[in-house]
């Protein structure tokens, strides 16, 4: 149970907007070095293999600088801010395909890369796909608002390949800045935060596992001394409907309060082309605004993101398996690795995960 504010002077991951806007440590540009030395890692990948996914570290060896850059990322994430902007990631440089190698090639020299998607997809294209206005569809194929959430594993990586000339509004939220709120205006809320809510699968599942997680998310938790949180709303929402049970007025209201105070304490900014984010999904919230696009560029040219989902777990206090509060991530054709789905694990209810119930 968590019995007392965390305090945000203490804690790096406790920041308000204003905070990180005064504080340049999370942002990292690119060096002609780094650059120099990722056009050498992807010679030597593309001689090597022609699919992403089929990348080894050894395939993609790191130089002196970029080795240095990963470890900085790491730490940035773990003992941090919680969150990394890297900048002028060179993607007017490289083919889509080089591009993937390359973004790839770091992701996996930071920590275990895993599927995201009912289709199993390692990285993913986060662009407009002409998906309609639908209550159950991941949204990152839209174009509407991405309200502050976080997503399932325990990092996000963000690569801009190409931004909308109306360049929507990106945002990160800390959490623990969040839980503060809460334990100085709302604590008779906390226990039922850190009861925690069921969330939906989005028909992303096996047909052998639950629609919605088994056990009730936490919003927030500490354990072993480890705050942590995971917060979408979009999930908690459809699984109270799919499981016949609506979320009561003061639930909601909770809810309307952790939303309201992350976007109160939101740091905003424009993701520039060549910008690539990573945030800690155990303590830091991210959005976007709605956009639109000119007709030049809905043709195949709009805007275009790479995304990966990264676990690191050194990130997470020690699992309560029974409760499942780790287990997010592990159903379906999602939580794989490149190495689980190169033999089929994914396809066969023989290779059924330890958290799925
Ligand atoms: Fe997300």
């Amino acid at each position: 149970m968590l019995h007392a504010p965390v305090t945000p002077r203490t804690i790096p991951q406790g920041w308000s907007g204003t905070d990180l806007a005064a504080d340049s440590s999370w942002r990292l540009p690119l060096t002609i070095a780094h650059i120099s030395e990722l056009e050498k890692a992807l010679a030597n990948a593309k001689s090597k293999v022609s699919k992403y996914a089929d990348l080894t570290k050894s395939d993609f060896p790191l130089g002196r600088s970029l080795a240095g850059l990963v470890d900085r990322i790491r730490t940035e994430l773990t003992v941090g801010r919680g969150v990394v902007l890297l900048s002028g990631f060179p993607v007017r440089r490289f083919s889509e395909g080089d591009l993937c190698l390359c973004y790839w090639g770091l992701c996996i020299h930071l920590g275990t890369c895993v599927s995201q998607d009912g289709q199993a997809a390692l990285l993913a294209k986060v662009e407009e796909r002409g998906i309609k206005q639908a209550t159950l569809t991941r949204a990152y194929g839209t174009r509407r608002v991405h309200a502050l959430h976080v997503d399932l594993s325990d990092v996000i990586g963000l690569l801009c390949v190409r931004q909308a000339s109306s360049n929507p509004i990106s945002s990160f939220a800390s959490a623990i800045a969040v839980y503060n709120e809460f334990a100085f205006k709302h604590p008779e809320w906390l226990p039922r935060l850190q009861e925690g809510f069921h969330w939906d699968r989005y028909g992303e599942q096996a047909a052998w596992e639950a629609p919605t997680s088994s056990h009730p998310i936490p919003v927030f938790e500490r354990r072993d001394g480890r705050f942590s949180s995971r917060f979408n709303r979009n999930w908690i929402k459809a699984a109270a409907v799919r499981r016949n049970s609506p979320l009561t007025d003061s639930e909601n209201a909770m809810l309307d309060f952790f939303e309201a105070t992350a976007q109160r304490y939101a740091f905003t900014f424009e993701l520039a082309e060549g910008d690539a984010y990573f945030a800690n999904n155990l303590c830091a919230l991210h959005g976007r605004a709605g956009y639109e696009e000119d007709t030049g560029e809905s043709l195949g040219r709009g805007r275009l993101l790479l995304r990966s989902w990264i676990n690191l777990p050194e990130l997470r206090p020690s699992p309560d398996r029974s409760a499942v509060h780790y287990g997010l991530i592990d159903y379906g054709n999602l939580g794989w690795t490149a190495g689980e789905l190169a033999v089929g694990k994914n396809l066969s209810a023989g290779h059924q995960r330890v958290f799925c119930e």
